[in-house]
């Protein structure tokens, strides 16, 4: 029985699911979750990401890492940890990069945390002995400060919805109809947490207790011993009315409920919950800062300068994929840059609150 078959029969027993239980089971279902089952990654899969644009991106963060481990220090062990390392290409940048602080090198013991059991072989394929795996961020070494880096992980955490109706906001949820096919429901009234006010009926409102809990998790990760968390995401910085569920299969978009499992699912990374999470854990945040003010700030242009120089042949592929990285039509607006930090330490190229 497919995926699909199985959520219209837990629909038809127990009634209507909300997004937030249809998300967790698309991606995460042990037998048949995206992630769980069959995620595929990169230009011959179902979706790119930044680290496959170029590897300018990798890199600069390996700079901000070991920026990182400076202002903290420079302790001499270190938890450099990577949570949701997909096929490990970001993380085989920074740590290549990173060779240029060799005592940084020598002080960093990598951990991945993952939950996908295909994308840890992958990740073992290439990385072998030099890192360890984990579960969840709460399984990561307490005896060391830490650095923690995610990029595009906020998006396939699960979100709820609610759509406006007169007079109030109701839980967005998923039925089956007649044919077995799911569609969007309301369901029953709800006051969502921090809805944008005047939304026009129709309107769609999301938020992400996975998120918040995310971010709660990461705050008491680097106030334990001392560190830094880095997340970056596509996503939004403030209270909006949108509906951002979206698959994606082949690169192609999909609808969302057509194919649990089959296509990659995500929606945009509830950055203002994330920070909250973190605030209430006690550590210090910082501002959200787009994508590309980030790499320009961490110098990715004179990083692009310096490939080309070395590459001419290329020079006209590195510039592209620099702006398609930092550039407002590209993925320079778009996606949005988070830090959390332990008391008194400024993470490189940003502010804190
Ligand atoms: C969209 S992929 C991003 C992969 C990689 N960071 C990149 O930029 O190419 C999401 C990654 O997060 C992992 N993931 C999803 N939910 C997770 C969770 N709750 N804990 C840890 N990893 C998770 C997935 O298995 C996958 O490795």
């Amino acid at each position: 029985m497919s995926l699909l078959e199985r959520i219209a029969g837990e629909i038809r027993r127990s009634g209507p699911i909300t997004v937030e239980r249809y998300m967790d089971l698309a991606l995460n279902d042990p037998q048949a979750g995206y992630y769980a089952a069959r995620p595929r990654l990169g230009e011959a899969g179902d979706f790119i990401t930044a680290p496959h644009v170029s590897q300018m991106f990798g890199e600069l963060i390996g700079l901000w890492a070991a920026e990182t481990w400076a202002a903290l220090g420079e302790p001499a062990r270190i938890v450099l940890a990577e949570m949701g390392p997909g096929d490990a290409t970001m993380i085989g940048d920074v740590l290549r990069a990173a060779r240029a602080a060799p005592a940084f090198t020598a002080a960093a013991e990598v951990w991945l945390v993952e939950t996908s059991a295909p994308l840890r072989e992958i990740q073992r394929s290439r990385l072998g002995e030099t890192a360890r795996w984990a579960q969840r961020l709460e399984d990561l070494p307490r005896d060391a400060p830490v650095i923690l880096l995610a990029n595009e992980v906020l998006d396939c955490l699960p979100i709820r919805q609610a759509v406006r109706v007169a007079g109030g906001w109701r839980e967005r949820r998923i039925d089956a109809g007649p044919d077995g096919a799911l569609v969007f429901a309301a369901g029953e009234p709800i006051e969502p947490p921090g809805e944008p006010p005047d939304s026009p009926e129709g309107a769609v409102f999301e938020w992400s207790p996975a998120v918040e809990a995310l971010g709660r998790a990461a705050g008491a990760l680097v106030t334990r011993a001392g560190g830094a968390a880095l997340f970056i995401d596509y996503g939004r910085d403030g209270p909006e009315a949108a509906d951002t569920l979206q698959a994606l299969l082949g690169h192609t978009k999909r609808p969302p409920l057509a194919e649990p499992g089959e296509a990659d699912l995500t929606a945009h990374a509830d950055f203002p919950a994330f920070l909250a999470g973190a605030r209430a854990a006690g550590a210090n945040v910082s501002r959200i800062v787009p994508q590309g003010e980030f790499l320009r700030r961490l110098g990715v242009e004179v990083r692009a300068d310096a490939l080309a120089r070395a590459r001419p042949d290329k020079a006209d592929v590195i510039v592209r994929q620099m702006r398609r990285l930092i550039s407002a039509e590209g993925m320079g607006t778009l996606f949005k840059v988070t830090a959390v930090s332990s008391s008194g330490l400024i993470p490189p190229a940003m502010e804190m609150e």
